[in-house]
């Protein structure tokens, strides 16, 4: 008979410590995220993604000289080959775009000469390739769905700002840049979830950078994981006006469903760059001249956490997805986007572990990941299986 092996409860991993690690922390019941021993609001407030890309990738948060470096780095890989452009020209305009920018990251491997190599230093250059590359990815996929040309990337502009020129195809507003800059940081790392799981998973096997970030970006596609601001937007819509609110929540609550963006699995506290969406996503709602959806946004955050308080006598919490939506929305980006948006950001935390996975940052080195199940199936026979012939069956 089998060995029997422990856990062996569908425990989805849930409070099994599985590899150290030294890019982020989470602390729940305080509401605090860190990158490397810096606060995420403090990242949010004075850097931009640039220096966090720099801090995740190289244990340090750069000197002047160091960012100038990264970033002429950045803008020099920021080109997708002509190949992938024709390639993307050929699916069909409602593809998914979380499925485009993931079939776009083997295809970028292909045109890559030192995807297979295997050295610490090869390994940096690709994640800055892939971080630089995806959000070209991304504006050009945007462009040609809607019968539009892709636009190139302007040297000029830091990634922020380049990435929604080459979306719009126009100079962006430059409160929206600082607002997209705050949010790559934001979103840039959040420790070991699903998709950041799925990468250091892949890279344990010694899989190369391009095949690590493809998994990330389908296990982000899910909508338990990075489909959550999508839901937030549609549920605003379903809404739509401020006095419908209260009736939102207790049908949705009376009817066992979920008010989207409220809740965490880790978070005992509201998340911490929700506090900091928030007024980003006014005032791109007061520049878009219409600030229904935050205002709708709050009075939900209000009324949701009384009735939940009332209904079940615990506290619940907004998480990071509740005002990015607004956010995104009013900045004019299309809603099956907002889930891309979050991968051109997280790819450099995801980047980060596949490095720390690879080239052991944090001891001990991790090894190949090979959880155990319990078999819960059939024996054929009675104390082994029995094959039955075809003919016998
Ligand atoms: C994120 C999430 C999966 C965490 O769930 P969790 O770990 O079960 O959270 P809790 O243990 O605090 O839940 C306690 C109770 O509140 C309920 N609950 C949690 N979030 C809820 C929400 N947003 N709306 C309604 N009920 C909710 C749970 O179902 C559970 O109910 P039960 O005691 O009757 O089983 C959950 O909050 C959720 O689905 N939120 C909405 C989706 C979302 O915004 N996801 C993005 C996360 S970043």
């Amino acid at each position: 008979m089998q060995e029997e092996c422990k856990p062996t409860m569908n425990t989805g991993l849930r409070g099994v410590t599985v590899a150290s690690t030294k890019v982020s922390d989470v602390i729940g019941a305080e509401g605090k995220l860190i990158y490397r021993g810096y606060l995420v609001t403090d990242l949010a407030a004075r850097t931009s993604f640039e220096e966090v890309v720099h801090l995740l990738l190289h244990e340090k948060l750069p000197d002047k000289e160091e960012l100038e470096h990264i970033k002429q780095q950045l803008t020099a890989e920021r080109h997708i080959p002509g190949a992938l452009i024709d390639a993307l020209k050929t699916c069909p305009s409602d593809s998914l775009p979380m499925d485009i920018l993931q079939a776009a990251v083997p295809m970028l491997a292909n045109h890559d000469p030192e995807a297979a190599d295997q050295n610490k230093e090869a390994a940096v250059r690709k994640a800055v390739r892939l971080i630089a590359k995806l959000a070209t990815v991304l504006a050009a996929w945007e462009r040609i769905r809607t019968g539009k040309t892709p636009v190139s990337p302007d040297p000029a502009m830091d990634h922020a700002e380049n990435f929604l020129y080459m979306l719009f195809g126009e100079k962006p507003d430059s409160d929206l840049v600082h607002f997209f800059d705050v949010a790559l940081v934001l979103h840039a790392e959040h420790s070991f979830n699903a998709s950041t799981f799925a990468a250091r998973e892949v890279a344990s096997t010694r899989a190369h950078m391009y095949a690590a970030v493809s998994a990330a970006i389908g296990s982000l596609s899910g909508e338990l994981h990075g489909g959550a601001n999508v839901r937030v937007m549609q549920m605003l819509k379903e809404i739509d006006t401020v006095d419908r609110v209260k009736a939102y929540i207790n049908t949705v609550l009376d009817e066992g469903r979920l008010i989207m963006g409220l809740g965490h699995a880790v978070y005992q506290t509201d998340d911490p760059r929700a506090h900091i969406l928030a007024p980003m996503a006014k005032r791109a709602g007061e520049l878009a001249g219409e600030t229904k959806w935050y205002d709708i946004s709050t009075v939900l955050e209000k009324e949701g956490k009384a009735a939940f308080k009332a209904r079940k006598g615990i506290d619940i919490y907004v998480n990071v997805d509740f005002y990015s939506a607004s956010l995104y929305y009013a900045m004019g980006i299309a809603l099956d986007l907002f889930s891309p948006l979050f991968a051109i950001s997280r790819v450099a935390g995801w980047t980060a572990h596949v490095i720390e996975e690879q080239y052991a940052g944090a001891a001990p080195k991790p090894t190949l990941y090979r959880p155990q199940s319990k078999y819960v199936g059939e024996y054929c026979g009675p104390d082994e299986c029995r094959f039955v012939p075809l003919d016998e069956r």
